[in-house]
């Protein structure tokens, strides 16, 4: 029997059901642990303004939180394979995976072991995905596959869906009408595929060619208008957390300009840009087909 390790942290329930849906078909044929990630800092759900914003500095720089140690039974044991579900927080990896990849555990867990990465965000998940690939870089683990799911509705309809179900706590149609938030139910039932894809190459031992299945399968949503405001956040919220993590004394007031800034990104400067960018589109159509096949590899 192989052994796999199905490690997730989620607030709302949501990479729990498709943690537990992707490595349903794997049962027959594997021993399956599941580990939960959990820090002794807790996040609230719902949120509430300030723990929203407040996380935001120490999420983007990647500041460690401490872990609870898993059981002496899951790092104990050799993995074939571990399934690592995560969500997106400010374009980065959410602190409690965050902390758990940069903790001794990651290094125990996954040095040499072959990884999918799994996440379950809004939309803009791409560049987080590389910041999880250079953490799984320094545990020595070796990604073999990748998984994004998000949230298919319009982008500027899942700012505010999505930001309902944060503050809320709840799945539901905002104002009784938008959709529901996060990735559908009916993709969540049906991410049970992917463990079935996953299967005949956890078996042979060997995933070359995996990524290319999952992506047959579309299991990697790649949008290149936010992929390309994925890049520019980024380099903005690079300034934005170093000068309120700078000015600790003018952190609650730095932290009320960046949720202004945050509001006006959202809804003046990325409507702008994304006329730009679909301006500028047949220029870029090569180079956006190339970013395409490099977000949606595993290299
Ligand atoms: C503080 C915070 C920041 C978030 N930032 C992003 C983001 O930058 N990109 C994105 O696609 N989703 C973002 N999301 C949505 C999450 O990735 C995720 O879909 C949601 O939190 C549900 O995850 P759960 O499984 O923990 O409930 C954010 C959520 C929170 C709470």
């Amino acid at each position: 029997m192989k052994n796999v390790l199905v490690i997730y942290y989620s607030q709302s329930g949501q990479l729990k059901e498709i943690a537990e849906n992707i490595s349903l078909p794997l049962k027959e044929k594997a021993n399956i642990t599941y580990y939960n990630i959990e820090t002794e800092e807790k996040f609230p759900f719902p949120w509430d303004n300030a723990s929203f914003f407040g996380a935001f500095p120490e999420t983007f720089k990647q500041i460690p939180s401490k872990i609870i140690p898993p059981k002496d039974e899951i790092l104990n044991a050799k993995y074939d394979l571990v399934l690592l579900h995560y969500q997106v927080w400010y374009l980065t990896p959410s602190i409690p995976i965050n902390s758990f990849l940069k903790s001794s555990f990651a290094q125990q867990l996954l040095q040499n072991t072959p990884v999918i990465t799994i996440s379950g965000s809004r939309n803009m998940w791409a560049f987080a995905q590389e910041k999880v690939k250079k953490l799984l870089k320094n545990v020595n683990a070796n990604l073999v596959g990748n998984i994004a799911l998000t949230d298919r509705n319009i982008n500027l309809i899942s700012v505010i869906t999505v930001v309902d179900w944060m503050f809320s706590g709840v799945k539901r149609k905002t104002y009784g009408f938008l959709p529901l938030p996060g990735v559908s139910q009916q993709e969540i039932q049906e991410s049970s595929k992917f463990g079935n894809i996953i299967l005949p190459f956890l078996l042979k031992g060997n995933f070359t060619q995996l990524q290319e299945k999952l992506v047959e399968s579309n299991a990697v949503e790649y949008r290149w208008f936010l992929v390309s405001m994925d890049k520019k956040a980024n380099k903005m919220f690079t300034i934005w957390s170093s000068l309120i993590l700078k000015n600790p004394n003018k952190r609650e007031l730095l932290l009320k300009f960046f949720k202004g800034y945050l509001f006006c990104a959202i809804w003046i400067l990325s409507p702008i840009v994304h006329l730009i960018e679909l301006i500028l589109f047949p220029i870029r159509y090569f180079s956006i087909r190339k970013e395409k096949k490099y977000f949606q590899g595993v290299l």
